[in-house]
C-alpha cells in the first residue's frame, strides 16, 4: 500500500522526557517517507535533545521560543499551527497533556497546540505512576473527548527502572498512527457562524439518561486460585462508558477484571463472575439504555473446589461445566425492568454477521454490535475494532477504527435510536 506521507506537513512538538531522543528517530522515519517536518522543542525538551540535532534532522530551523522576535516575524505561532496537515506531540509529557486538557498557553508548544485548527495526535511517555495518576487519566479522558488522537503508550521497562504502561510508542508505530490520522479529516471544524444566543458546546444528547454498560471478561473459578477466563481487555466497553458520560449520561459500568481505570465520573461496579455481573446489572436498574459489551463466560465449573486442587492427589482432574446465566437475554426479555434500548455485543470468530442476526432474534435485544474476534483480527486486547450493527432494520458495517472512535460513533447512533 502506498504511503499517504509524501508532501504532508507535520508539526512535531518534542516534550521534555527521556524519550525525546525517539523524537529524533521519528523525524528521520517521517522524512524518509517524504513528509516535511517542522519541530517545536519545549524548554524542558532542550534538556534532553539539542536544537542543533532537531534542526539537522528536519532540515529546518527549530522553534523554541514564543517571544522570539525573529521567529514571530518569519513564521508566527498562529501561522505555524495552521500551516501543518497534522500536529504530533512525541513524547507528550504529563505536563503537556495537562496544559492541553486545560487550554493553558504559556509557551510556544502549548500556545500552538491551543491555536491550531488541525488534528492533533499525541504519543505520551512518562513514568508509570505519572501515567496512572487520576489527574493524568482525567486529562486524557478530556483530550479524547476533545477529539485528540492517541498512540500508546506501550507497556514495558522504563528508564527509571519501573515496569508498566508509560513507554513511548516506537517511532514506526507513531508513523503508522500518523498515516491513519492523515487518512481521515485533518481539521477540527469550527462553527461557521456562532449566534450570540447559541451555546458553543453542542447539546449533550444523553443528558438526563442513565446508561448501564458492562465490560471486560468474567473469571469463573476452578478453585480458590485458578479460573477460566477469556482474552477480553474491556477497552471497548470502557471507551463506550467514557463516550456515554461525555454525551451527558449518568453511567454505571459493571466490569469484570481488567487492567483499566474507570473514566472519572463513571460509577464503577467491579465483579468477577457471570453470576455477580447479572446481580450487579439487576441492582443498577432501572436504566434508560443498557449496553452489554462484556465477554461473559458461557460456562462455569460445576463444583469449584473450596481448596486448591493439589497435583498428583487424584490424577489429572476433570471438570464438568454448567451454563452461566444469559445476562443479555434475561434483561431484554424482562418486560418490567427492560431498559427502552438494549444493545448486545456478539464476538465471533466466523460467520460474524449470520451469528449476530440469529443472536438478535434469540436474545430479544434492539441492536447487536458484531465483531470478529479471530486471532488474525487483533480485536481482543487490541486498540482497534471493525463492527457490524445488526438490527431489525438491517446490517450496517463500519470501517476499521480505534475503539474510542467506535465508542463515540456508537453512542451518537444509540442516542438517535433512543430518540434523545
Ligand atoms: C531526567 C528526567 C526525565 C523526565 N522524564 C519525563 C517523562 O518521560 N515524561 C514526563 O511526562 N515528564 C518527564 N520529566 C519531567 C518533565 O521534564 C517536566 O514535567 C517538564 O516540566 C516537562 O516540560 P514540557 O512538557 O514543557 O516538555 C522528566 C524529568 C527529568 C529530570
Amino acid at each position: 500500500m502506498s504511503s499517504i506521507l509524501p508532501g504532508k506537513r507535520i508539526l512535531l512538538v518534542i516534550g521534555g522526557g527521556i524519550a525525546a531522543y525517539k523524537g529524533l528517530e521519528l523525524i528521520r522515519r517521517l522524512r524518509e517517507r517524504g513528509a516535511d517536518v517542522r519541530a517545536i522543542l519545549t524548554k524542558a525538551g532542550e534538556a534532553f535533545v539539542t536544537p542543533l540535532s532537531v534542526s539537522a534532522l528536519t532540515g529546518d530551523k527549530v522553534y523554541t521560543d514564543l517571544f522570539s522576535l525573529t521567529d514571530e516575524a518569519e513564521m508566527g505561532h498562529i501561522e505555524m499551527s495552521r500551516d501543518a496537515d497534522l500536529l504530533v506531540v512525541a513524547p507528550a509529557t504529563a505536563d503537556l497533556l495537562a496544559k492541553m486538557a486545560q487550554g493553558v498557553a504559556n509557551d510556544l508548544a502549548s500556545t500552538t497546540l491551543l491555536a491550531t485548527d488541525k488534528k492533533v495526535l499525541v504519543a505520551p511517555a512518562m513514568n508509570v505512576r505519572m501515567w496512572l495518576h487520576p489527574a493524568t487519566q482525567r486529562n486524557i479522558a478530556q483530550l479524547k473527548q476533545d477529539g485528540v488522537a492517541f498512540v500508546g503508550p506501550n507497556d514495558g521497562e522504563m528508564a527509571c527502572g519501573e515496569y508498566g504502561p508509560g513507554r513511548l510508542s516506537e517511532p514506526l508505530e507513531i508513523v503508522a498512527a500518523i498515516e491513519r490520522a492523515l487518512a481521515g479529516p485533518t481539521f477540527i471544524p469550527l462553527p461557521v457562524s456562532v449566534r450570540l444566543d447559541t451555546p458553543l458546546l453542542p447539546a449533550l444528547p444523553l443528558a438526563g439518561k442513565h446508561v448501564l454498560v458492562t465490560a471486560g471478561p468474567t473469571h469463573e473459578p476452578i478453585d480458590p486460585v485458578r479460573y477460566i477466563a477469556n482474552r477480553s481487555s474491556g477497552k471497548q466497553g470502557y471507551a463506550i462508558a467514557a463516550a456515554a458520560l461525555a454525551a451527558g449520561a449518568r453511567v454505571t459500568l459493571v466490569s469484570g477484571p481488567v487492567a483499566l481505570l474507570a473514566p472519572p465520573g463513571v460509577k464503577l461496579v467491579p465483579v468477577e463472575t457471570a453470576r455477580e455481573m447479572l446481580e450487579a446489572v439487576e441492582e443498577a436498574l432501572p436504566a434508560d439504555i443498557a449496553i452489554f459489551s462484556a465477554a461473559v463466560a458461557d460456562w462455569r465449573v460445576a463444583d469449584a473446589g473450596a481448596q486448591k486442587i493439589k497435583k498428583g492427589e487424584a490424577g489429572t482432574p476433570s471438570f464438568s461445566l454448567v451454563e452461566n446465566p444469559d445476562i443479555l437475554a434475561t434483561i431484554a426479555h424482562d418486560a418490567a425492568r427492560r431498559p427502552s434500548l438494549v444493545v448486545g455485543f456478539a464476538a465471533e470468530t466466523e460467520h460474524v454477521v449470520e451469528h449476530a442476526k440469529a443472536k438478535l432474534a434469540r436474545k430479544g435485544c434492539d441492536l447487536i454490535i458484531a465483531n470478529d474476534v479471530s486471532p488474525e483480527s487483533g480485536v481482543m486486547g487490541g486498540d482497534r475494532n471493525r463492527v457490524h450493527l445488526v438490527s431489525a432494520r438491517g446490517v450496517e458495517t463500519w470501517p476499521d477504527m480505534d475503539k474510542d472512535a467506535v465508542a463515540r460513533a456508537l453512542v451518537a447512533h444509540i442516542a438517535k435510536l433512543a430518540g434523545a
